[in-house]
């Protein structure tokens, strides 16, 4: 799918107004560049880019709230801009800071109201909100206006009315930005519980990639409109993340209670990045040196107490694409 943004172009003074009345000058943004993907049923996509991506512009697009400019977009089999009631339907969406709750009202109000607009049947509105106060733990403030309530408890509250009438699918666009710790935990156990429960389809987009690998067994990676990778998380580690590292514990010396320092012969070429009261750190690059051979090398030479094996970070492996603008 594609999407441009047109913006007319401000006035370029005089002569220039006189051009525009026969041309009209646009700056165009391509927010959506030729993405593709497709998801299944029941899946839970990680939906990650930098600021400016192209992420909310997917998302409204899978919404019916934008409309493309180019190729197609089929949700459950319906075209979300043409069959907009039904898709809505079908749907549940939270937009991060932006609540679609009423604002004077108290929150269970909000749900109420969002239950009738859905048709959803009194006893299923019974069982869906019992589980949702007890899940996002929404007992406490359920009864005060929503105006009242802190940034993390209405995003729980906007989390449980996107969906109270059991969505097929559904869209977060970074639901968490902002929240304390508390409120993330909730929202990030209540996802996980609705994705494990396999019936529902979710697109999440998040910054917080922590979230990502643990909820998420696929990410797609976009920037500049375009997907740069759609995968697992240890795949993109394989194919971005070439290095690993190599933590050694080393024992003192019984005599001396020193412990040795390790040489840059013992290790084969790599480097050793960090030496500290017997823990040596050694960054190796896993295409070029066999870790077994490295481990074999540094067993022979020192008297090692433990040792492990570092994988890269998800955090530090995105950052390093977005830098660095790594195309597959
Ligand atoms: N309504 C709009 N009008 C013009 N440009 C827009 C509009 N919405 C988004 N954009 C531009 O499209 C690009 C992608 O935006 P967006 O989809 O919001 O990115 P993300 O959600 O990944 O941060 C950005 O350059 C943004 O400025
Ligand atoms: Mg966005």
């Amino acid at each position: 799918m594609v999407k441009e943004f047109r913006r007319v172009r401000p006035h370029p003074g005089r002569l220039g107004a006189v051009r525009t009345l026969f041309t009209r000058q646009y700056d165009v943004t391509r927010a959506v560049d030729g993405i593709s993907f497709s998801v299944d049923e029941g899946e839970l996509v990680g939906y990650l880019g930098p600021n400016g991506a192209g992420k909310s512009t997917t998302i409204k697009m899978m919404t019916g709230i934008v409309l493309p400019t180019g190729g197609t977009v089929r949700v459950r089999g319906l075209d979300p801009w043409k069959d907009r009631p039904r898709n809505a339907a079908q749907m549940g969406v939270v937009f991060g800071q932006r609540t679609q709750l009423w604002w004077d009202l108290p929150l269970r109000d909000s749900f109420r109201l969002v239950g009738a607009i859905y048709g959803v049947s009194p006893a299923d509105y019974r069982t869906s909100l019992d589980r949702f106060v007890d899940l996002l733990d929404m007992g406490e403030f359920i009864d005060r206006p929503v105006r009242q309530l802190s940034l993390g408890q209405r995003m729980r509250g906007d989390l449980a009315a996107a969906m109270l009438h059991r969505p097929r699918v559904v869209y977060l666009d970074e639901p968490t930005i902002g929240l304390d710790v508390m409120a993330k935990d909730r929202m990030r156990d209540f996802v996980e519980e609705t994705a494990q429960a396999g019936e529902t389809t979710i697109v999440l987009t998040t910054h917080d990639l922590a979230d990502v690998e643990r909820l998420c067994p696929r990410i797609i990676l976009i920037d500049h409109g375009r997907v740069l990778y759609d995968g697992d998380v240890q795949g993109l580690k394989t194919t971005y993340a070439t290095h690993r590292e190599l933590v050694v514990q080393l024992a003192p010396d019984e005599t001396t209670g020193r412990v040795p320092a390790v040489l840059a012969e013992h290790v084969l070429g790599a480097e050793i990045t960090a030496q500290e009261q017997g823990q040596v750190r050694i960054r190796f690059e896993a295409s070029r040196i066999a870790v077994q051979h490295l481990i074999d090398s540094v067993n022979r030479n020192y008297p090692v107490r433990d040792l492990s094996i570092v994988e890269p970070d998800l955090e530090g492996v995105v950052r390093r694409i977005y830098s660095e603008d790594l195309a597959p």
